[in-house]
């Protein structure tokens, strides 16, 4: 697997190769592939033989998609934009008019393809990237199937990069797989899940794999619970028609918290091969024990944001009365889950999951609480109760890990409390303009999948998230909206936890700093220790 260094030199640059977009005038070329590509052009990490060939519906030549692309890039690149590396990048920039419905077109696309290969030395090596709408990624590949181009002879690939969602229930996304390979080896598809492309999740693999220390603490006799947390601060903006199909089960739980689940709690890979990681991501989905209709009642919330305040003060609507989105709307855009594991390392250790929209504040981050000591032996002091230990690993923003530990307080009489260790990334190695797709894009111009998701895992995901949805099918919600924007979510999702005697951590500003270095007793109710 390559990981982006802070110093590029080291990586060669990607195999030569055309990288063709459908959907090149969306928003997701704009906003992310093209300033991705610009960062690795940055790096070096293009090879000289590269080509981009967009392709949209709209009317143009190769100048104007150039044209059309400048704007918005330095917009999304903002002060790293440096137009040097822009001229070397845009040259390379084509563009074809065609309309995807039609399978004839998809002769016209291979003999551009031809064209430009044989202008740019490419080697006939195509990243087909699905830009466009989930509905038309089986159309595509099928179309491109068709008209041989995901045909591979020698060493001249052809990959597909298949943008999320992958599927909308089980059924779909089973649907979608057996349609993809009816067209191609399960090799040459790359799932992409830009959350994998992040520093900080590739960092979970580092921090237990590449370090002695942590891997025996890593297990029940010593982690109390893990808490995943995926906050948004935002609403769902323009994406009210898209999101009311989604809510936030679909849209986060089955597309991201669980594979992060599986980094986390995934027993050390015999390499670091694609496959080898894959099989322990599947793995941990596997023993994840299934939710009965009676679990979901009890281990499953579901909220909708109403209007509310944000921490700025600023007053925001509630989502029922965003464009696009039903007045009536029974959509989540909140949800919350405790999963439990039937294995040997998890046996007892609840992974608590969380996510949603228009909630305090926006991060993401998985907490990891341990066990506490097994007894407080400051007799005859002020000490009554010791806070247990917890690991954060921050994924966004100020990515990085923190460590919460007991430590005295100066002065004479002995009193304790929680202090932090926190490592910053931007502090060791400096700010990387990234998207999170420049380590995704490069892994699959060298072939290396790593990073992506495979079928079993996107089937046994959906596997996963379907028995709450069916759940939630059957009892429409009657209380939403039930939290407020600007809060912390439903009050049904912090009973989630104190049913077990737990709550959740207090997730710092918005800044990332936490100021408080004497952190809140987390069991002052209770104050007895877990089982
Ligand atoms: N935007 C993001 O940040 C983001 C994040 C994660 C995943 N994704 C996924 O990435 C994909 C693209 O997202 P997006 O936000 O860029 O979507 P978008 O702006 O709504 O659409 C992308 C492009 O798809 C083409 N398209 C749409 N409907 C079409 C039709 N009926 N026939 C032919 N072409 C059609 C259009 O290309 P032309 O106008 O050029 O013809 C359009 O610009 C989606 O699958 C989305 O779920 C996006």
């Amino acid at each position: 697997m390559s990981l982006m260094q802070p110093n590029y030199t080291q990586t060669p640059p990607a195999v030569p190769n055309v990288m063709v977009i459908f959907g090149a005038g969306g928003d997701l070329t704009r906003r992310k592939l093209i300033p991705a590509l610009l960062h690795l052009c940055n790096a070096r990490l293009l090879p000289d033989s590269f080509a981009v060939l967009g392709l949209g519906r709209a009317e143009m030549d190769d100048a104007a998609f150039r044209d059309l692309m400048a704007e918005p890039v330095r917009e999304h690149v903002g002060a790293a934009f440096d137009q040097s590396i822009w001229d070397r990048l845009v040259a390379r920039l084509h563009y074809m008019r065609i309309d995807i419905h039609e399978g004839a077109e998809y002769e016209r696309l291979r003999e551009r393809l031809r064209e430009l290969d044989s202008r740019r030395g490419t080697g006939g090596n195509y990243l087909f990237y699905t830009a466009i709408p989930p509905s038309l990624f089986a159309k595509v590949t099928g179309f491109l199937g068709a008209a041989g181009l995901l045909r591979e002879t020698g060493n001249r690939w052809r990959r597909v990069v298949v943008e999320k969602p992958f599927g909308q229930d089980l059924d779909s996304a089973t649907a979608l797989n057996r349609e993809l390979h009816r067209h191609m080896d399960e090799r040459q598809i790359y799932r992409i899940d830009h959350y994998l492309g992040k520093e900080t999740v590739q960092n979970i693999m580092v921090f237990r794999f590449a370090n002695g220390f942590i891997e025996p603490l890593w297990n029940r006799h010593h982690i109390d619970h893990v808490q995943l947390t995926v906050s948004e601060s935002v609403g769902v903006e323009h994406r009210g028609t898209y999101y009311e199909e989604a809510g936030a089960l679909r849209d986060m739980i089955a597309n991201h918290l669980l594979v992060l689940l599986g980094f986390i709690a995934m027993e050390p890979p015999n390499s670091f091969e694609s496959s080898a990681l894959h099989d322990e991501v599947d793995k941990v989905l596997d023993a994840i024990e299934p939710l009965s209709p009676e679990d979901v009642l009890r281990h499953a919330v579901r909220g909708q944001y109403g209007a509310g305040t944000l921490p700025d003060g600023e007053r925001v609507t509630a989502y029922r009365a965003s464009p696009g989105v039903d007045p009536q709307s029974r959509t989540e855009t909140f949800a919350a889950l405790k999963l439990r594991m039937d294995n040997w390392r998890w046996a007892g250790v609840p992974f608590y999951l969380r996510t949603g929209k228009r909630l305090a504040t926006q991060h993401t981050e998985i907490a990891i609480q341990f066990k506490r000591a097994p007894k407080v032996m400051f007799k005859n002091t002020d000490v009554n109760h010791v806070d247990p230990d917890m690991l954060v690993l921050r994924i966004q923003p100020a990515e990085g890990i923190q460590m919460s530990f007991g430590a005295k307080i100066p002065g004479p009489a002995m009193r304790i409390g929680a202090v932090n260790m926190d490592f910053c990334y931007e502090d060791y190695f400096g700010n990387k303009p990234a998207t999170g797709y420049e380590t995704l894009i490069y892994d699959c111009m060298h072939g290396d999948a790593t990073l992506y998701k495979h079928a079993d895992t996107i089937e046994k995901g959906w596997r996963i998230v379907q028995s709450v949805m069916d759940v939630w099918a059957a009892m429409p919600p009657r209380d939403f909206p039930n939290y407020a924007a600007g809060s912390w979510g439903p009050k049904a999702a912090d009973q989630l936890l104190r049913n077990d005697r737990r709550q959740w951590r207090r997730i710092p500003d918005t800044d990332g700093t936490e100021t408080s270095t004497v952190r809140e007793g987390l069991y002052t109710e209770s104050r007895k220790p877990q089982s």
